[in-house]
């Protein structure tokens, strides 16, 4: 887990609660519209992944578990994790690339109408993401992995060596004599791992990712909708294809790479087709990144840019993250996969209480406020959803009257106590538990484990009919409010 050097310790704290009259005369508990689908409340659960899923992609028991626990707080929206598109597999991740997958999420539906009684309108965000590899030994990386060409034959100076004998030299040099015969490419397939790019133009279906994908995200959108989801949110956020397209280090020559409208066609065309799949009477909006937090990658401009097109061209709510890219991500152990969300990038994305001055609250709030303003000022009106820190009420109130988002974004602080918006509601705040934002929740989704928050999972592990996590040591979802 990545730490801003200066480590400066940060306490939440959530300020005063409201009594149940201020609760009612707040900002926050009043309805918004996201296009065709009204939300009670102001109050949104984004997307997390709980790592819970069949390896195939299904929902499972335990994916009801977590959905009914997060409604049971009644948040206006809450957004299923990400969900993948294509028919590939994704470990336990869920997928609704197939009709097969229709009958597992209207369970879902239901799970979460049951745990609202009603309450919570529900998104389903939906993914598509490149291949990647685990970062490989340097023996199989050199006896299988490494394409041989004249350039390395030439760069070690014997012609006369077979392939076979060259593996065998490269895998026997130092760290240096590597570095000065592979290209930064295969340096990074053998320290990171192998990993696709959407500028990877040899590749033909690397090329053909723009013809292919609008089609892909409107049939998942169509399933969503046959599923009963009021709508999806287009994943364009963080480190995968989308956000990869809106990348101002996408200098692809295709006409969807290099400048900003040309970045925002692929992103555009998705929409429209989702868009004409699903009719008007059905939410479709984005997530995407305020900024990449990357060298050379999209900053605030490309923000304002993507927002006003997206407002423009129709789309029903915009939920902005920050960073969380593969670009600055730490090197993985052998035999793991780089994960996004290990750098600087990732730390922007999901900030913990070790920070920099600007401490881990509202480190995206300046940039989703000027997003909203440009919006605004082209005369449209798509809500902006904002999250990042966010687990108070004055918090929440003050982004809302300041005008810097539409609807207040909590994960981790929904994770920690999926009450805590009807607590606040019910003007007994006072019971809330906050999120001490440690990240620990984030270091068990690093490792692919069944993500739980560390202030209940210990908790009446007896309590009948509680499910524990396959090591038989934590509960998986939080104990019920009483
Ligand atoms: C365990 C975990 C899983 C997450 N999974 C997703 C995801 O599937 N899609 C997404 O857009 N963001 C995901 N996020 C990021 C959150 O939605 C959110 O943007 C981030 O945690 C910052 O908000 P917070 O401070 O309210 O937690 C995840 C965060 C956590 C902690
Ligand atoms: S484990 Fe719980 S307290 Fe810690 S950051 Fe995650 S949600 Fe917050």
């Amino acid at each position: 887990m990545y730490h801003p050097p200066e480590r400066i310790k940060f306490k939440p704290d959530p300020g005063p609660w409201p009594t149940g009259q201020q609760a009612a005369e707040s900002l926050l508990f009043t309805p918004v519209r996201l296009g065709p689908v009204e939300l009670e409340q102001r109050t949104w659960v984004p997307a997390m992944v709980p790592w819970r899923a069949t390896d195939e992609g299904y929902v499972t028991p335990e994916i009801l578990d977590w959905y009914e626990r997060l409604a049971s707080g009644r948040p206006g929206g809450l957004v299923v994790e990400a969900t993948g598109i294509r028919e590939i597999p994704s470990g336990p991740l869920l997928r609704i690339g197939d009709d097969r997958f229709i009958p597992g999420l209207s369970e879902l539906v239901e799970a979460v109408r049951r745990g609202s009684n009603g309450h919570t309108r529900l998104f389903i965000q939906v993914i598509d993401f490149l291949r990647i590899r685990r970062r490989p030994t340097a023996e199989r990386f050199f006896r299988e992995y490494l394409a041989i060409t004249d350039r390395h034959h030439d760069a070690l100076g014997a012609p006369g060596l077979s392939d076979e004998q060259l593996r065998e030299r490269l895998l026997a040099m130092s760290e240096e004599q590597i570095e000065a015969v592979l290209t930064p490419r295969e340096l990074e397939n053998l320290r990171i791992g192998y990993r696709e790019r959407v500028t990877d133009m040899h590749l033909r279906h690397i090329r053909e990712l723009p013809e292919k994908l609008p089609g892909l995200f409107a049939s998942a959108a169509v399933r969503a909708r046959q599923a009963g989801f009021d709508g999806v949110e287009l994943h364009f956020a963080h480190a995968y294809t989308m956000a990869s397209f809106m990348s101002a280090l996408n200098d692809r020559e295709d006409g969807y790479g290099g400048a900003q409208h040309h970045r925002a066609r692929l992103p555009l065309e998705v929409f429209r087709a989702v868009r004409s799949a699903v009719g008007e009477d059905f939410a479709v909006g984005c997530r995407y990144l305020a900024d990449e937090c990357v060298p050379g990658g999209s900053g605030e401009t490309d923000g304002v840019y993507f927002g006003t097109a997206f407002a423009r061209a129709g789309m029903d709510f915009l939920s902005l993250s920050r960073g969380g890219k593969f670009d600055d991500a730490k090197q993985p152990k052998v035999g793991w996969a780089a994960y996004p969300y290990t750098g600087p990038s990732g730390y922007e994305c999901m900030p913990s209480y070790i920070s920099d001055a600007a401490g881990p609250f509202g480190r995206n709030l300046e940039a989703v406020r000027g997003i909203r303003r440009a919006i605004r000022d082209a005369g449209q009106a798509t809500p902006v959803v904002a999250a990042g820190g966010i687990h108070g009420f004055q918090q929440a109130e003050s982004i809302l009257r300041a005008g810097a988002a539409d609807l207040i974004g909590a994960a981790r602080q929904s994770l920690a106590d999926p009450d805590w918006f009807l607590k606040m509601r019910l003007g007994r705040g006072n019971e809330v538990r906050t999120c001490e934002y440690t990240n620990y929740c984030e270091g068990l989704d690093t490792k692919h484990k069944q993500v739980t928050c560390k202030l209940w999972d210990r908790l009446d592990l007896d309590e009948p009919g509680v499910r524990l996590s396959r090591d038989g040591k934590r509960r998986l979802t939080a104990p019920a409010w009483r």
